[in-house]
């Protein structure tokens, strides 16, 4: 087999955001040992699916960062080595000590969790680091020579105006990264956030469209390419793992919660930590759903996730999933276009995103349950 990206997850938090719905874990720093260590034997009896080379390594969280360091660089130096490896990492986190640790392990890029630099804003999320500590975060990976790094931003959190997302966009941009993810904040259902600021969202959510679109002509005034729907980067700096997932490639995740998608089938490891830990001190696969992927869910997919991109898809790859009669409308209202043999949507189909995606599809049944 010739998988080329790996993700790993490390789900241990400091403390739990109230807007988050990942796999996490707080604290239990006398744990991530055992962790590791399970993470590494799952490596292990996943490793003949993995190519020769890797193209990108990814470890995502929870907060990596908050990993206990020796355990952190035990993991790092022990990974496959690949052309990308980024770190996700929370800014109160990174101490030049941890940035000059993350550098001497071989990562080549941090994705930095900044959301806000309001002081205020930043309470409502419940985050741990302020203003300040995230400008640091950003300066001690520049000292410790990191050339590639990404802030993550929120809009449309309880509270925030246009103006605020404004000063938190210049903020950003002065500190000149590499590359930017704007998300709008989605209102988890079941999360005590939902519950505690439900309103507030309902009225944000009235104005995301207008926060999506000054994002957008903010960083692409700035020179940024707006290369996918919620991210943008400086020429060439595209985060690769996150791409090949766009693109429809294969990868593998390993840890609690991770999905990997080879060959056609799909599988989701249960986010117990219990039984991931029991299962391959045992020498076993953990416990995990399994879904074979019909043709026609790839090519759902191919189509969903490409047009999140500004380069076309291939229609070769989404054969039988494009609905011609709506294509055809949907060029005549200048929302999509065909480019060669392929198809994008527009800048104006872009700001639709989703719902021109989903009139462009055919209907059917089958789809994707993980
Ligand atoms: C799972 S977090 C992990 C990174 C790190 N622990 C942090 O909090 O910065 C990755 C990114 O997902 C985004 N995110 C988390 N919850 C979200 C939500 N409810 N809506 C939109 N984006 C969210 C945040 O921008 C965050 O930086
Ligand atoms: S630190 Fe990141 S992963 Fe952890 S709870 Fe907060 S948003 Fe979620």
């Amino acid at each position: 087999m010739n998988v080329r990206h790996l993700y790993v997850h490390l789900p241990f938090c400091a403390h739990r955001c109230g807007y988050c719905d990942f796999v996490t874990l707080l604290g239990r720093r006398d744990g991530h040992g055992a962790y590791v260590e399970a993470l590494l034997a799952e490596l292990e009896l996943e490793r003949e699916r993995l190519g020769a080379d890797l193209e990108t390594v990814f470890l995502g969280g929870g907060t990596p960062t908050f990993t206990e360091p020796a355990e952190l660089a035990r993991l790092l130096r022990t990974l496959p080595a690949a052309e990308e490896l980024t770190v996700e990492a929370n800014p109160e986190t990174i101490t030049p000590a941890l940035a000059e640790l993350l550098r001497r392990s071989g990562v080549t890029r941090v994705s930095l969790g900044a959301q806000t630099f309001r002081a205020e804003l930043l309470e409502v999320l419940e985050r741990q680091a302020g203003p300040d500590a995230v400008r640091r975060a950003f300066y001690h990976l520049r000292d410790a020579g990191f050339d590639n790094i990404s802030l993550d931003l929120l809009y449309g959190i309880p509270g925030q105006s246009a103006a605020d997302l404004d000063r938190d966009l210049a903020e950003a941009l002065a500190l000149g990264p590499e590359h930017l993810s704007c998300y709008e904040l989605e209102a988890k259902p079941g999360t005590r956030f939902t519950f505690a600021h439900g309103d507030e969202l309902r009225r944000q959510a009235e104005a995301m469209e207008g926060y999506f679109e000054q994002v957008v002509e903010t960083l692409v005034g700035a020179g940024y390419r707006w290369y996918e729907t919620s991210s943008f980067c400086r020429p060439g700096r595209q985060a690769r793992h996150n791409l090949g997932y766009w693109l429809g490639e294969d990868y593998l995740g390993i840890g609690i919660g991770a999905v990997s998608t080879v060959d056609g089938l799909r599988w989701r490891n249960r986010p117990s930590l219990g039984g991931y830990l029991a299962a391959l001190s045992g020498g076993r696969r953990p416990p995990r759903e399994e879904e074979p992927l019909e043709p026609e869910v790839v090519a759902r997919e191919r189509l969903m996730l490409g047009l999140r991109l500004d380069e076309p898809v291939q229609l070769s790859r989404v054969e039988g999933v494009v609905d011609g009669t709506a294509l055809a409308r949907l060029e005549r209202l200048g929302l999509a276009e065909r480019r060669g043999d392929g198809l994008v949507l527009t800048r104006r189909g872009r700001f639709l995103g989703g719902g021109v995606t989903a009139e462009l599809m055919i209907e059917s049944p089958a789809k994707s349950t993980i």
